[in-house]
């Protein structure tokens, strides 16, 4: 079992490349097999969630053809078979996506229904509400979801909840139904407009992406595009942050600043200095931070995706923290590990309040899931001595070249799956 090992107590200082956002290519790579053309999709994230969604892909027909570690082109005119089981669902939720595509072009789909996962219980009735508003017949049988329709139908549909999932799989569905589907209040993070312009490119009429309200006129045939996905803001987030906790100078390269806003914002009110670029963002941490408050919200809210990696740097900051989680029910998980660290943290309900410390000290950790365990290994860099991550299985499924990206940065981070390598490890560092 692969884990990081960590000897922290140094700045991270320099600058850092962030790849595509990995949950706006999920849909995307779905979405690629709505044409019988050939889709190329480029600045794709090499992560393993991704290469699980592409063998998926691959499993029910479509031609992947991998051109270098960032492109891949897609062909989905030999998609034959509608059904995608449970051991790629188990492996990664987002294979729902191909529902929404499948249901879109085929109007049939056959889907392994996703359990709970780490960080709550992840419902996806908004989904379905959404297919059978415009008109597919959905039912749940032997654990999958089975939507079909004779011909899909554009409609008005307002969500109950505001769902990144269920909006962007609804829009690929809808965008090849008959008539207009306006949906309102739909998400608006940045990679749900990433989608819409991808759908766009192939012929897909859709507008309001980015808005409250989504307005689609369905067409009846989709063609090929040459299309590159945004930047990760999550990633890009994550190393903001480390610059924070580690008393760092990060240069974070090849990103959208308007969509780190709410990360930039709290950076700021702890006493961060960001200076925003055209596309790039530098944040400096000088002295000791200060509390604040937090609550994880939809976008343009503080992403719960951030929420651990902010709850680190709160827990070094000087006074009381608090952060509410309202997105996930059980993303604090990451918060018993850090107490192993000298965390000073009490959790109630989805509210945690952070007592800061000066500074943690090395420990044996876990990560809970991939944003969390991200966070510890921040954690980790910002504390005196040796830390050792382990599940990191899960944040090899979100962030690429992980360790490589921070030992650049001059952080003490290697993997290693021995005793041996440890101790290598530990003697190396002094
Ligand atoms: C996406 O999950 C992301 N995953 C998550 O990122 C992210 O945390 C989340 O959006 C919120 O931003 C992908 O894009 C693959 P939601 P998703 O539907 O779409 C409730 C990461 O670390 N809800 O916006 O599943 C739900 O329970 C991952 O990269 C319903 O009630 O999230 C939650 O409280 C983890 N019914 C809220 O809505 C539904 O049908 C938001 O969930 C759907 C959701």
């Amino acid at each position: 079992m692969e884990q990081y090992i960590i000897k922290g107590g140094t700045p991270l200082v320099g600058e850092v490349q962030i790849g595509g956002a990995k949950n706006a290519a999920l849909a995307i790579l779905a979405a690629a097999i709505m044409t019988d053309e050939t889709v190329t999709i480029d600045n794709l994230p090499d992560v393993n969630d991704i290469n699980v969604l592409l063998e998926a892909m691959a499993g029910i027909g479509a031609t992947i053809q991998r051109v270098d570690r960032h492109t891949v082109k897609i062909n989905g005119g030999g998609v034959r078979d509608f059904s995608i089981e449970y051991d790629y669902i188990k492996k990664i939720r987002a294979s729902y996506y191909l529902l929404g595509a499948l249901l879109g072009k085929y109007n049939k789909a056959e889907v392994a229904l996703p359990g709970g996962c780490n960080i709550g219980s992840r419902p996806i009735d908004q989904h379905l509400k959404g297919f059978k508003a415009i008109g597919a017949e959905v039912v749940i049988e032997h654990g999958k979801i089975i939507a079909e329709a004779e011909q899909l139908t554009g409609t008005h549909l307002y969500f109950d909840v505001v769902s990144v999932g269920a909006t962007i799989n609804v829009m690929m569905a809808a965008a090849m139904a008959d008539g207009t589907t306006i949906m309102e209040n739909v998400a608006k993070e940045p990679h749900v407009v990433d989608v819409a312009n991808f759908l766009n490119s192939m012929g897909a009429n859709i507008r309001g992406a980015g808005t409250d309200v989504i307005k689609i006129k369905g067409v009846s045939k989709l063609h090929k595009t040459e299309y590159s996905i945004i930047p990760d803001q999550i990633e890009a987030g994550t190393f903001m942050m480390a610059a924070a906790a580690t008393q760092g100078d990060i240069m974070v390269m090849n990103v959208i600043p308007k969509h780190l806003e709410a990360t930039t914002a709290k950076l700021v009110e702890i006493g961060c200095e960001v200076e925003e670029f055209d596309d790039a963002v530098r944040v400096v941490a000088k002295g000791r931070l200060k509390h604040t408050q937090v609550k994880t919200l939809p976008y343009p809210g503080f992403p719960t995706d951030m929420q651990p990696q902010m709850g680190v740097t709160l827990a070094l900051c000087s006074g009381t923290s608090t952060i509410t989680e309202s997105i996930f029910e059980n993303r604090f998980k990451y918060l018993d590990e850090l107490a192993r660290m000298g965390a000073n943290i009490k959790v109630e309900g989805n509210s945690a309040t952070i007592e800061g410390v000066e500074q943690f000290s090395g420990a044996r950790v876990s990560a809970p899931d991939l944003r969390a365990g991200a966070a510890l290994c921040i954690a980790g860099l910002a504390a005196e001595g040796i830390t050792i991550v382990d599940d990191i299985v899960y944040i090899q499924r979100g962030y690429e070249q992980f360790e490589e990206k921070l030992r650049n940065l001059g952080g003490m981070i290697e993997k290693v799956s021995s005793e041996k390598e440890i101790q290598k490890f530990k003697f190396k560092v002094g």
